[in-house]
């Protein structure tokens, strides 16, 4: 059943350029140039004539409503918002009949989303699911929706589904986009084609296993992490942080980077690493200069960037190099070292990761 790996967490990470072909499979049309996202399509007035986006989830799948944010409103020119499902409820949420409502969910059992669909329903808004198990709640209580089609995600702590999903909402960016003309032609064209070959990245991505595995022996013992990302991967620093928390037990804070001056700073010397996503993009010299202030600190850095970015080198004490892709894609690529990262750590602490304790798959209470 684990196919060949200890555990189920490790073969579901391994199994990410199969399960994101199983995704993008019929969605994109031959030549790139044409989302083919019929839920999307079947209800283009909704989109079109949206007011604004509201997406609502829990957990992981919170964090890849973040990421959606950012690749929507890049793509459609349409607020959007994001709400963690159990304070969306108890917030006075103000929505209405042009609202369109996104609720994501791996397991489309999570009581807090269903309930925060029912809301959003019971308020005229059109709710459209992201779903990876077929014909659980969720999808059966939205008017539409994408399911992820990842296979059964097994491990307590999401992977394929993290990434399954971040590629269903760059899809449905492009989708509305295209649909409500803002976005170009070329741009629809180059990050379809890069999704397509988002597996390839993966595969390449999957080949830092060893190096990553050495690298957590390094880090076993330490008692706090930071994250830190500025962009698109301020969520994925958010992911990385949860990933390892989950799974080993080590206090771990994600940041948007530009916030660690604000405070966390304070916490940084030699005993606490920090984990820093910098791949060169718009905002990569900025993250570099939060870089150079953890060093100045005694901190240490793991650095995950952009292959061929050789200056970072000199600054941080490791660096994980993750290919070159648009940036709207690149959370893909990091959020890949980071799991592993996490899951090393995990198993030199000797700790059950496909379930930890206390952690639940569904969590059907509220
Ligand atoms: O099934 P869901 O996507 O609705 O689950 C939401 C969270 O419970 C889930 O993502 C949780 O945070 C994971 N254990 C994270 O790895």
């Amino acid at each position: 059943k684990k196919g060949g790996y200890d555990t189920f967490m490790l073969k579901e990470i391994f199994e990410q350029p199969e399960t994101l072909t199983d995704c993008i499979r019929g969605r994109i049309t031959d030549d790139c140039r044409r989302i083919v996202l019929s839920g999307v399509i079947e209800n283009k007035e909704r989109f079109v004539h949206a007011n604004r986006i509201v997406i609502v989830a829990c957990g992981t799948s919170w964090h890849a409503a973040l990421i959606g944010k950012r690749v929507i409103q890049e793509m459609c020119g349409i607020s959007v918002e994001v709400e963690y499902a159990s304070e969306f409820r108890y917030s006075s949420p103000f929505i209405t009949k042009d609202d369109v409502v996104i609720a994501i969910s791996q397991s489309g059992e999570t009581a807090d989303t269903l309930a925060a669909i029912q809301l959003a329903r019971s308020k005229g808004a059109f709710v459209y699911g992201i779903c990876n198990v077929v014909g659980a709640s969720i999808p059966r209580s939205t008017d539409s929706g994408t399911y992820i089609h990842v296979g059964p995600e097994i491990g307590v702590a999401s992977t394929k589904a993290f990434t399954g999903q971040v590629t269903v909402l760059t899809l449905l960016a492009l989708c509305v986009g295209q649909m409500r003309g803002t976005v170009e032609e070329a741009t629809v064209e180059r990050i379809a084609q890069e999704l397509k070959n988002m597996p390839i990245y993966i595969k390449e991505v999957l080949r830092l296993d060893d190096q990553i595995k050495n690298l957590s022996k390094i880090y076993t013992y330490a008692r706090n992490f930071l994250y830190l990302g500025r962009g698109y991967n301020y969520p994925t620093a958010l992911e990385g942080a949860l990933k390892l928390k989950e799974i080993s037990y080590i206090h771990a804070e994600g940041y948007p980077a530009a916030e660690m001056k604000h405070g966390p700073i304070a916490l940084v010397d030699s005993e606490m690493p920090t984990v820093v996503i910098a791949p060169t993009d718009s905002l990569y010299d900025k993250i570099i200069s939060n870089v150079r202030q953890v060093k100045a600190r005694g901190g240490t850095v793991v650095a995950i960037i952009t292959k061929g970015n050789d200056a970072i080198k000199e600054i941080a004490d490791h660096c994980l190099e993750v290919p070159d892709v648009p940036e709207c894609l690149t959370p893909l690529v990091v959020s890949v070292p980071l799991q592993l990262l996490a899951y090393y750590i995990a198993i030199n602490k000797d700790r059950n990761v496909d379930q930890p304790r206390n952690l639940a798959k569904s969590v059907t209470v509220e």
